[in-house]
């Protein structure tokens, strides 16, 4: 079992991510999931998680992070995700409440009881990076750091930057300069492993309460590819969870990788740098170039929601 913490923005794609994860709890021992502020306000995306543990009947502890980046404005994104962050589905109001630890006071507790453990971070790297400084005599507990963001070549907020990097690229650049193994899915393999329109459509609501609130996330999730006249969505902040499911479904790159913190067209770039003897950045970090099999890759998504659709009542 793997002991992960969650660290988020949600954000549609990551509940299905944090879903997946639900689904597979005899893989990770899940302490608990920390929000940071990002597609929307701390305090929406807080309600988000704890209004979807509750419609689906999970109770982990919910820490509340950074309600800002450490140095640019906050920066949502309602084009994507909504003015409430998770428009779309219809699921009652949360009554469950935050935990009242800040995140990195929860990470730090959690730190301090496991031997080991995994971040897996889907939002902006503001409560990562900022932990770090905060505790860096603990870091190295830290297995692994597994995000969602940058990319290799792509961009999606700005031409050359993915919008978790772009939203606090200081906090990035801490987390990328930790010396942590890290592992990096950026915006091309998200876009490789990208569900179709007709794929969503197929979902089959009567199948159960997961499958409907999920259907019912792509539904509204899908809006911003389908502006763009594209016939897919990538869930993007899943990549992550079936990364630690399954990694050889992957084809990955050791590569250095940096944050570019200004620059018109680069600010949040991740600048990746093929490794060799005369390298000029030295954080070697695994990033996830495509995935293999994209049937095999969703299967686990399908998997994962079939289960919830049992447990779930
Ligand atoms: O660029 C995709 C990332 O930005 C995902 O984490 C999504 O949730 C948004 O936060
Ligand atoms: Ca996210």
């Amino acid at each position: 079992m793997r002991n992960i913490i969650i660290d988020c923005d949600p954000g549609h794609d990551d509940v299905l991510a944090i879903m997946t994860a639900f689904a597979n709890r005899d893989r990770f021992n899940i302490l608990g999931i920390t929000t940071v502020a990002g597609n929307q306000t701390l305090e929406k995306v807080t309600n988000n998680i704890l209004k979807v543990q509750d419609h689906l009947g999970f109770a982990y502890p919910v820490s509340m992070g950074y309600d800002s980046p450490i140095c640019k404005p906050l920066d949502v994104q309602p084009a994507a995700h909504g003015e409430m962050g998770l428009d779309g589905p219809e699921i009652a109001d949360a009554v469950s409440k935050p935990s009242g630890k800040h995140a990195i006071e929860f990470i730090k507790e959690c730190l301090e009881k496991v031997d080991k453990l995994t971040m897996v971070c889907i939002g902006p790297l503001t409560n990562m990076g900022l932990f770090l400084k905060t505790y860096p005599q603990l870091k190295n507990k830290i297995e692994e750091i597994v995000i969602m963001g940058g990319s290799y070549n792509l961009g999606n907020v700005r031409v050359k930057a993915e919008f978790n990097i772009y939203h606090d690229p200081e906090a990035a650049r801490i987390v990328f300069n930790s010396a942590l193994p890290m592992t990096m899915a950026g915006l091309e393999v998200c876009y490789s492993g990208a569900i179709n329109f007709d794929e969503i459509d197929r979902l089959n609501e009567k199948n159960g309460k997961a499958t409907k609130l999920a259907k019912e996330i792509l539904e509204f999730y899908k809006g911003w590819a389908e502006k763009r006249g594209w016939t897919q969505t990538a869930i993007f902040d899943m990549t992550t969870i079936i990364y630690l499911l399954h990694p050889e479904y992957f084809d990955l790159k050791m590569m250095n990788v940096d944050v570019e913190l200004s620059g018109v067209y680069t600010q949040g770039m991740t600048v990746c740098e093929e490794i060799s003897s005369y390298s000029r950045i030295n954080n070697p970090v695994k990033v996830l170039m495509a995935v293999k099999d994209r049937f095999a890759f969703l299967n686990v998504f399908y998997e994962a929601l079939n289960k919830l659709d049992q447990e779930c009542k």
